[in-house]
C-alpha cells in the first residue's frame, strides 16, 4: 500500500520516496487523507493544466456559498483574494492576466538585476557580521523578495520593511492554523491588512498624479478601453506581494540546502559560476518551493482511466512530476548542467507563473552571491521542514560561514 498522506512527519521530511511509489503504483490516486485525487505523473499533470474541467475558481464559490467566514479578518482576506487572477477562470482571468502582463515586461525585470544584487549583498554583509551559526532564511532569503516587490511597486525606501509584515499577515489569515491565539492573531493581522489597503490606495493616488517607471504605474495604464479599478489594483498588489514572497524565499533556501547536500555539485558551481542559469532550473526541479497545486473539478473528466467528478478536488503534485523518470533521466540526481530541463515548478498553461522571470533572477543572484561570498559555508543543523501540503519550506537554514567579517 503506497503512502498517500503527504503531510506525515516522514513525508514532510522527504516526500520523494512516497511520491515515487505512488507514481509507479497508482499515478491517479484517491487519497482519503487529503480528500483529493493525487496526480503524480509528469504527462498527466501537464495535461491537467489544459483541462477545462479543472478550475482555479475556489474563493468566489466559498463566498457565494454563504458559509460564514470564521472571523472578520478571514472575511476581509477572502474579499481581497476573490479578485486574484490565480483563483479565477476565464474570462475574468484572461482580463486580469492581460492587464497584469503590462507590469511584467522583460526590460522592467531585466533592469532589476543591479538592485537585487545590492539588496542581497547588504543582507549578506549583515549576516557575516552576525553570530555564527546564523539562519540564512531569516537573514537573506526571507527579506529579499518583499524588498524587491516593494521597490518595483514604487514604495519609498523607508516603507519597504512594512511589506514583509503585510505578507506575513496575509499568509496568517489565508493559511493560518487554529489554536488558542488565533482570534488575537487574526485581529492583529486585520489591522495590518487595513494598513496595507490604505497604503496601496495612497500610492495609487500618488501615481495617478505622477506616473513613474514603476510597476504600479504600469498596472494602472489603460489597455484599450479597459483598466483595473482601484479595488482590483489593491488586490493585484497584494497578490504580487503574496505570490512572490514565500515561493522565492523557499526557492533560494531549498537551492542552498540541495547544494550543501551535494558537495560535488557545489564545487562544480564554484569552479564554473557560468552554470548558474541551468543550475537554478535544476534546483527548482529537484526540490522546488511548490509541492502541490489545487484544482476544483467542475465537469466530469477522465484521467488515466479514472473518472473524476464535479465537486471533487485534484492535487497536481509538481514535486512528483518533476522527478518522473519518463521525463527526466536519473531524476533523483542533482545535475546542475541538466539540459533540456522542462520542469514545471512554475506551472504551465494560462496560470503559469507571471513572476517566473523575476523569481529566476532573484534565485540566481542570491545563490550565486551566497556561493561566492561564503566559500566555507557549512550546514550546522539538520533543517526542520514545515508540515504543509502545498509548499516545501524549511523552518530555518542554520549555517556556519567561516568568516568573521
Ligand atoms: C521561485 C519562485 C516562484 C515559484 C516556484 C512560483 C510558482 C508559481 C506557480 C506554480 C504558479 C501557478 C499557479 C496555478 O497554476 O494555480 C504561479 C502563479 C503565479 N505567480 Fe508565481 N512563483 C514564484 C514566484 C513568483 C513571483 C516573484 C511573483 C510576482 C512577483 C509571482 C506571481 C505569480 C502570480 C501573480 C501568479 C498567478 C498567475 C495566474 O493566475 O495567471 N510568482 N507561480
Amino acid at each position: 500500500m503506497p503512502v498517500t498522506d503527504l503531510v506525515t512527519p516522514e513525508a514532510t521530511e522527504d516526500p520523494y520516496a512516497a511520491l515515487r511509489e505512488l507514481r509507479e503504483s497508482d499515478p491517479v490516486h484517491w487519497s482519503e487523507a487529503h480528500r483529493a485525487w493525487l496526480i503524480t505523473r509528469y504527462d498527466d499533470v501537464s495535461a491537467a493544466f489544459q483541462n477545462k474541467a479543472l478550475s482555479n475558481d475556489r474563493v468566489r464559490p466559498l463566498l457565494a456559498s454563504g458559509k460564514r467566514p470564521q472571523s472578520t479578518a478571514s472575511a476581509a482576506v477572502l474579499g481581497l483574494m476573490s479578485e486574484w487572477m490565480v483563483v479565477s477562470d476565464p474570462p475574468a482571468h484572461t482580463r486580469l492576466r492581460r492587464l497584469a502582463a503590462q507590469a511584467f515586461k522583460g526590460q522592467r525585470i531585466a533592469a532589476m538585476s543591479e538592485l537585487i544584487t545590492t539588496i542581497v549583498d547588504e543582507h549578506l554583509d549583515t549576516f557575516l557580521r552576525g553570530p555564527e551559526p546564523g539562519d540564512l532564511i531569516e537573514n537573506v532569503a526571507y527579506p529579499l523578495p518583499t524588498k524587491v516587490i516593494a521597490t518595483m511597486l514604487g514604495a519609498r525606501t523607508e516603507d519597504r520593511d512594512r511589506f514583509r509584515d503585510w505578507s506575513d499577515e496575509l499568509a496568517l489569515v489565508a493559511f493560518g492554523t487554529g489554536g488558542a491565539a488565533r482570534a488575537v492573531r487574526h485581529e492583529r493581522a486585520l489591522r495590518g491588512l487595513r494598513e496595507m489597503d490604505a497604503y496601496f490606495r495612497g500610492l495609487i493616488e500618488l501615481r495617478r498624479k505622477e506616473p513613474g517607471e514603476d510597476m504600479l504605474s504600469a498596472l494602472m495604464a489603460r489597455d484599450g478601453e479597459d483598466r483595473l479599478s482601484d479595488d482590483e489594483l489593491v488586490s493585484m498588489c497584494a497578490l504580487l506581494l503574496f505570490a512572490g514572497h514565500e515561493t522565492t524565499t523557499n526557492s533560494i533556501a531549498n537551492s542552498v540546502l540541495a547544494l550543501l547536500r551535494h558537495p560535488d555539485q557545489l564545487d562544480r558551481l564554484r569552479r564554473e559560476p557560468g552554470l548558474i542559469g541551468t543550475a537554478v532550473e535544476e534546483l527548482l526541479r529537484y526540490d522546488g518551493p511548490i509541492k502541490v497545486l489545487n484544482r476544483w473539478v467542475v465537469a466530469d473528466t477522465e484521467i488515466r482511466g479514472k473518472t473524476i467528478s464535479p465537486g471533487e478536488r485534484v492535487h497536481l503534485v509538481l514535486a512528483s512530476a518533476n522527478r518522473d523518470p519518463e521525463k527526466f533521466a536519473d531524476p533523483d540526481s542533482l545535475d546542475l548542467g541538466r539540459s533540456p530541463n522542462p520542469h514545471i515548478a512554475f506551472g504551465k498553461g494560462i496560470h503559469a507563473c507571471i513572476g517566473a522571470q523575476l523569481a529566476r533572477m532573484e534565485t540566481r543572484i542570491a545563490v550565486a552571491r551566497i556561493v561566492e561570498r561564503l566559500p566555507r559555508l557549512e550546514l550546522t543543523a539538520e533543517p526542520r521542514w514545515k508540515q504543509a501540503l502545498a509548499s516545501r519550506s524549511m523552518e530555518a537554514l542554520s549555517v556556519a560561514h567561516g568568516r568573521s567579517s
